[in-house]
């Protein structure tokens, strides 16, 4: 026998009509179903309780006196908290005025009388939503705590110059590129960009480009009206208009086709969204950011990308640099990361400086993230208490400082850490071998010297050398 699963926390409503019969009849409509309900006879009343209660979703009568649901709605914006849900109540015959609502905000409307089970779904997707837009931190107090600078992990003086011109840029309204290789971080460098500014209190809303398809990601990101494709059975609200007064982050903005594209610009230009299948524009104020992990002049030169829609997101570009630029980071990215597991897991493990080393060495063609992932295989399947570097197998291959063209790695290459493939093993051997030959050319047997040439530790070096057969000095040779 299983134990029945604990109810979840069902959310507080507010109940806001003049009709004291109606009012009566909703509230209890809705305790019936587990949610605390507060009530209200009138918006005044409705904005006192807005502003000392926690309230997750009003649901409000659209005609009442003196203050109608309308304007309910424009002043509860400004006392409530953002991830507050409005639902209107309509008579029959008024839902061009819940239509408007729901241009000013509202999530939804419902009409009076209630059909069976209409008034509980709404209320759950609209309570539903909510819940999403907090826990994903999305307005959260928290938020600059744990998305702020403070996130970002490592003091090379790469990362310092990043971070000291990204709480430049953050105080301005500019729209910013973000870019960099897959993995390098640029997600956390969005959310610290909104969190040093001055819209941190509004909502961080990001939509990643690659993740649906275009015809959804349109609907998702501007909306659409009731009716304007098959499924659209209700007029929605789109992201845009979910982040107005906050940050919108356009993830991988280049996998986007051009006719999306100019929708965007659109967008960007006249500081309004058209809902799909709607003709009138909404006014929406929203900062955008947006990211690419591919050379996006190379597509703007190539015609993938829109040449103007490019000129409008570069106002400011935030490069994140590769982690195989900035190996001095890697022992304290690799430190977090080690705590992070450390408070999960059952046992706490340390990390020796051989394991450092063996990582410093290493040219991370999968960044940050990699490395994240590297860290927590470890700590989750090492014997012993202390990290060794054979508890991290490394993807052969990935030359250290290489600084190869921009771009995510072949997916195939990010597949498992420690999967070989023979044939790339020895290539990148060979590779490996080439490289190194060459800098003992260059310093004779100061390995000091090819140590630092080649950004690896001596030890590193000297393992990688003994591994590749190559003559490593014997006594006579040193000095
Ligand atoms: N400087 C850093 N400090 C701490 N954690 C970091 C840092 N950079 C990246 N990470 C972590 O590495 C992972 C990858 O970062 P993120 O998702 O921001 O990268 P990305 O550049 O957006 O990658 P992709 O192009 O694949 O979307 C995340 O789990 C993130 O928390
Ligand atoms: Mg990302």
């Amino acid at each position: 026998m299983t134990d029945a699963p604990t109810p979840l926390p069902r959310g507080r409503i507010l109940v806001v009509d003049d009709q004291h019969n109606m009012r009566r009849t909703t509230a209890l409509l809705l305790r019936e179903y587990d949610y605390a309900v507060i009530e209200a006879g009138s918006g005044e009343e409705a904005l006192g309780v807005l502003a000392k209660e926690g309230v997750d979703l009003m649901l409000t009568d659209l005609k009442m006196t003196p203050m109608d649901g309308l304007t309910l709605l424009k002043k509860a914006r400004e006392v409530a908290p953002s991830h507050l849900q409005v639902i209107m109540m309509t008579a029959f015959g008024s839902v061009d005025t819940a239509v408007e609502a729901m241009r000013q905000g509202a999530y939804d409307y419902v009409q009076k009388p209630f059909k069976d089970g209409e008034l509980r779904a709404r209320v759950e997707r609209a309570l539903e939503r909510g819940r999403l837009l907090a826990e994903n931190g999305l307005f959260a107090k928290e938020f600059i705590e744990r998305h702020g600078l403070s996130a970002l992990v490592g003091g090379s003086s790469a990362m310092r110059e990043l971070t000291s011109r990204l709480q430049r840029v953050a105080q301005s309204d500019a729209t910013v590129l973000v870019q960099g290789e897959s993995g390098t971080g640029k997600e956390l460098v969005a959310r610290a960009v909104h969190a040093h500014s001055r819209r941190k209190d509004k909502p961080f809303v990001p939509v990643n480009c690659a993740a649906i398809s275009e015809t959804l990601l349109e609907s998702e990101l501007f909306g659409h009206a009731k009716g304007a494709f098959t499924g659209a059975v209700r007029t929605r609200k789109g992201l845009v208009e979910e982040a107005d007064g906050g940050t919108l982050f356009i993830d991988e903005v280049t996998e986007t086709t051009p006719a999306f594209q100019s929708k965007l610009l659109r967008t960007l230009q006249d500081g309004e969204v058209r809902r799909v299948g709607e003709s009138t524009a909404v006014r929406v104020d929203v900062r955008i950011v947006a990211a690419t992990n591919r050379d996006i002049e190379l597509e703007v030169r190539e015609k993938r990308f829109r040449q103007d829609l490019y000129y409008r997101l570069n106002v400011v570009t935030l490069r994140v640099p590769p982690l195989r630029e900035r190996l001095e980071d890697v022992p304290a990215l690799a430190e977090h990361f080690l705590k992070r597991a450390n408070a999960r897991g059952p046992h706490p493990r340390r990390l020796s400086k051989a394991a450092v080393d063996h990582l410093m060495g290493y040219g991370f063609p999968g960044n940050v993230r990699e490395l994240e992932n590297l860290v927590e295989q470890a700590a989750a399947l090492a014997e012993s208490e202390e990290l060794l570097p054979e508890d991290f197998p490394l993807r052969p291959g990935a030359p250290v400082n290489a600084g190869g063209p921009m771009g995510a790695p072949p997916s195939f290459l990010l597949e498992g850490a420690g999967s070989r493939m023979p044939s790339l093993a020895e290539a990148v051997e060979d590779a490996e071998r080439r490289a190194i030959v060459q800098a003992l050319e260059r310093h004779g047997m100061d390995l000091g010297r090819v140590a630092e040439e080649l950004a690896v530790s001596s030890t590193t070096l000297w393992r990688k050398m003994k591994r590749l057969n190559l003559r490593t000095p014997g006594p006579e040779q040193r000095e």
